[in-house]
C-alpha cells in the first residue's frame, strides 16, 4: 500500500532553491533514504512533510489525502525526529518522555506503559531518573528519538537522528530502526552517510 506521495515538490527562500522539483513514494513498510550533502534539503523536504512549513509548489498526499489541505491526515500519524535535539535538559529523561508523551496525547497508565516500552527499546532504561544534562552525546540522541516513539506512529522521519555519535551508538540506533521497521513502522530516514543509507534502507 502507498503511504506517501510526493509529487514535483519545490520551496525556495528567496532565490535559493532549497528544494528543486523532487518526486518520490513510499509504501508501508518501507525504510526510504534522503541522501544528500549539506544545504541539499532534507529538512526542507522533511518539515514540509511534517507540516511543519508548506510547499511552494508540488503536491504530499498521505494515504491519499492532499496534506497541505488537510494536515491532521499524517499529524496523528507521523513521528519527527528533528535534527537539532529537542529535550529539556533539565528534566530527567523520564520527565521528558512525559512531556512528549503528553504532547502527543496520552495519559496516565498508557503513557507509563509506553514510556516502559520505549525507553527499553532505546536502551536507557537505567538512566531514566538522571537529568538529560547529564546524558552523553549518543543518549541524548537515543532519546529524542524515544520521544518521537511513544504515541506508536505508523510513520517516522528521523533527520540525521546519528550525527556526532561513536560508532556503537550509531550501530544501536540503526539496528533500533530496522527492529521497528521488522514490528512494521515505515521510516524515511535522512543522512549524508552513505554506508547507513546502505545497511537500513530499501529505497534511496
Ligand atoms: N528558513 C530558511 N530561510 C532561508 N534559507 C533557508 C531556510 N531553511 C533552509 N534554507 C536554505 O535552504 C537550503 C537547504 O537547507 P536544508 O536545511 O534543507 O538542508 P539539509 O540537506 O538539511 O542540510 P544539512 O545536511 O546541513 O542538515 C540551504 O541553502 C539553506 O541555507
Ligand atoms: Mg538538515
Amino acid at each position: 500500500m502507498q503511504l506517501l506521495n510526493v509529487s514535483h515538490l519545490k520551496k525556495y527562500f528567496k532565490d535559493i532553491k532549497a528544494v528543486d522539483d523532487i518526486s518520490f513514494s513510499i509504501e508501508k513498510g518501507e525504510i526510504l533514504g534522503l541522501l544528500g550533502p549539506n544545504g541539499a534539503g532534507k529538512s526542507t523536504t522533511i518539515s514540509m512533510l511534517s507540516t511543519l512549513i508548506k510547499p511552494d509548489d508540488g503536491v504530499i498526499t498521505y494515504k491519499g489525502k492532499d496534506i497541505v489541505k488537510s494536515p491532521q491526515a499524517i499529524q496523528g500519524s507521523l513521528g519527527y525526529v528533528p535534527q537539532e535535539i529537542a529535550l529539556y535538559p533539565n528534566l530527567t529523561g523520564r520527565e521528558n518522555l512525559e512531556f512528549w508523551g503528553r504532547a502527543y496525547g496520552l495519559k496516565g497508565n498508557k503513557l507509563k506503559k509506553q514510556i516502559k516500552k520505549v525507553s527499553g527499546i532505546i536502551g536507557i532504561t537505567d538512566r531514566l531518573k538522571d537529568k538529560v544534562s547529564q546524558y552523553s552525546g549518543g543518549m541524548q540522541r537515543r532519546l529524542n528519538i524515544g520521544a518521537a516513539l511513544l504515541h506508536e506512529p505508523e510513520l517516522i522521519i528521523m533527520d540525521e537522528p546519528t550525527v556526532g555519535i561513536d560508532p556503537q551508538s550509531r550501530k544501536h540506533i540503526l539496528d533500533t530502526v530496522l527492529e521497528l521497521n521488522k514490528e512494521g513502522m515505515t521510516v524515511i530516514y535522512t543522512s549524508h552517510y552513505m554506508e547507513e543509507v546502505e545497511y537500513i534502507c530499501n529505497k534511496v
